[in-house]
């Protein structure tokens, strides 16, 4: 619990306040519930290197990877009681605190990760990180991982007929409960930490998560099928909190958004080669059937949701659609 982690809370992790001048001497905590051979964690990395560096050692940078510190159920609050300062979860684990954090979730709307990072950069994006203010907390940029794969161990996906019947997790929110719904699958959201263990015991049939996930996971020691499709997406936003954020003067807090720039730069460029590298061993291992799906199998799709993509561009903001579509 909180009040159990206040120890966390302790004066390394604030900034002396009253320091105007000269860099602050703190730690940064970075907590995230990926392994390490992920864009999250290549990021991360990145930014510890640079704020090391460039505070020539008053600033200390932790990561905890692979919810060793908090998962899915208790980094947001964690990071508004600034036990942690920064978190990059998956946008539609933000749903609960604004709806347009379902926009990864809109099928096929994002052809590329350069897509969705330009429409993250743009006015319209910025405008959606920016709702979380309410809480506290400061969406400073987006960071991709890539178009989600289907696993599951009933059938190969190759129609919207085949997920009749499946029992799907995902990483919540209604859009997606809805689009699998609209599939004839029931859905449940459990946390990542957890996901290895519910398709093992078979809690669930089947989820979805680019290749780095499901490789660096071994998802696919207990998947049969591993359908190639990218309906919908895993981006990141990374997430640091107003306490902290407010109690750096200058020159400290140049050093932590170089660190935030250049992070954002390695997710960026290696989001694709680690998905690519993580393709090519999840097809080494041979331990789930592969099929991709053709053009004509993701037409049948695109049709079938295009109710589903309509409403929730209502929802969302027909706007804020319409420039994610532009990209
Ligand atoms: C998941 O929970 O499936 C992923 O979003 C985890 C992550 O942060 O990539």
């Amino acid at each position: 619990s909180i009040a159990a982690l206040s120890g966390c809370g302790s004066s390394t992790n604030h900034a002396d306040a009253s320091q105007k001048e000269g860099i602050q001497q703190m730690t940064i905590k970075i907590s995230h519930v990926v392994a390490e051979n992920t864009p999250k964690q290549m990021g991360a990395l990145k930014m510890k290197e640079v704020i090391e560096e460039k505070s020539e050692g008053k600033i200390k940078v932790e990561i905890f990877p692979n919810s060793s510190l908090f998962g899915d159920k208790d980094e947001y609050q964690n990071l508004i009681a600034n036990n942690i300062q920064f978190i990059m979860p998956e946008m539609t684990k933000l749903v609960g605190s604004e709806a347009g954090f379902n926009i990864p979730a809109m099928p096929f709307l994002f052809e590329s990760d350069q897509a969705a990072e330009a429409f993250w950069d743009g006015e319209k994006g910025k405008e959606v990180l920016g709702r979380l203010e309410k809480d506290g907390v400061l969406g400073v940029s987006m960071w991709p991982n890539g178009a989600k794969q289907i696993t599951n161990n009933k059938r190969p996906i190759e129609s919207p007929e085949d997920f009749k019947g499946m029992k799907i997790r995902t990483t919540g929110g209604q859009l997606l409960e809805d689009l699998f719904g609209t599939l004839g699958a029931g859905s449940t959201s459990i946390p990542f930490g957890e996901l290895y263990t519910a398709l093992q015991q078979g809690t669930v049939d089947g989820q979805d998560n680019p290749y780095s996930n499901i490789e660096s996971k071994k998802f696919d020691e207990v998947q049969k099928y591993i359908s190639i499709m990218g309906i919908t997406r895993v981006d990141y936003a990374l997430l640091t909190n107003t306490t902290f954020w407010n109690s750096m003067n200058d020159e400290t807090k140049a050093i932590v958004e170089l660190g935030i720039e250049e992070g954002t730069t390695v997710a960026r460029e290696s989001a694709a080669k680690l998905n690519e590298e993580a393709r090519e061993k999840l097809i080494e291992n041979g331990n789930s059937q592969i099929n991709e799906l053709s053009e004509e199998q993701i037409e049948e799709f695109k049709e079938f949701l295009t109710p589903l993509y309509n409403e929730w561009k209502e929802k969302i903001g027909t706007d804020i659609i319409e420039d994610a579509e532009s990209r």
